[in-house]
């Protein structure tokens, strides 16, 4: 299951800086930007949590409030996804955090590339809602072996993947091995992947956008 943020929303002008070649060189404005859209796609997948009602005293009476209940574990992929983990970290405070590496590997004069997950940090996802972030899903190979490493944790009770532009294919791709109780939330869906597995039109390189 994917959802598509709306379009008609002030996310596509943070999502249109994002890809504007002359906007984009600006690093601090291109993480920002980043961070905005962890925002907004957090809250719109908060949408989507368990909810409990809870009665919260104010000073001057009781007042009913429905509050998730889920244990939130929000985990990313370095090194591009810092920059969304801040944003979604800005709603969930209290979230357990979960830091994971993946890159792409190309042997000597092959465009070919193996994804390797070098590091992990993270808590024991069992039972909790497992949030993972990471701006762009290419193929969506980072983000099908970062959830095969992250099996070694634990099985969360969900899982969202929240991402800021997909190609169609990628997620296809990830869709195919989605667990259940699984859901991708996005900002932006581009049709095509070039031969070197880069998104177009895409951004460019995330990771190089935010860190050089
Ligand atoms: C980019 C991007 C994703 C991945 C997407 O990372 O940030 O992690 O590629 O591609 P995929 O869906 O085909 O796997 P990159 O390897 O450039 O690492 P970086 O974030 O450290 O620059």
């Amino acid at each position: 299951v994917h959802h598509l943020i709306k379009e008609n929303s002030i996310a596509s002008k943070f999502v249109s800086q994002l890809r504007d070649i002359d906007i984009q060189k600006d690093r601090l404005r291109f993480r920002k930007n980043m961070e905005r859209l962890g925002e907004i796609l957090a809250y719109e997948m908060s949408k989507h949590l368990d909810f409990e009602n809870k009665i919260i005293e104010t000073p001057l009476g009781k007042a009913k409030h429905f509050l998730p209940k889920d244990e939130i574990v929000i985990c990313s992929i370095l090194r591009a996804g810092l920059t969304l983990h801040q944003g979604i970290l800005n709603y969930f405070d209290d979230a357990d955090n979960s830091f994971i590496s993946a890159y792409r590997h190309h042997p000597e004069n092959d465009e070919n590339f193996e994804i390797l997950v070098e590091y992990l940090a993270s808590p024991s996802l069992e039972g909790k809602t497992l949030i993972l972030a990471d701006p762009m899903l290419a193929t969506g190979s980072s983000f099908i072996n970062v959830l095969k490493a992250l099996k070694t944790m634990g099985v969360p009770a969900k899982i969202y993947v929240l991402s800021v532009i997909g190609s169609r294919k990628g997620i296809e791709n990830l869709e195919k091995v989605f667990p259940e109780n699984s859901e991708l939330w996005i900002a932006s869906i581009d049709e095509d992947l070039d031969s070197r597995g880069y998104i177009v039109p895409g951004l460019g390189d995330a990771g190089d956008l935010c860190f050089g």
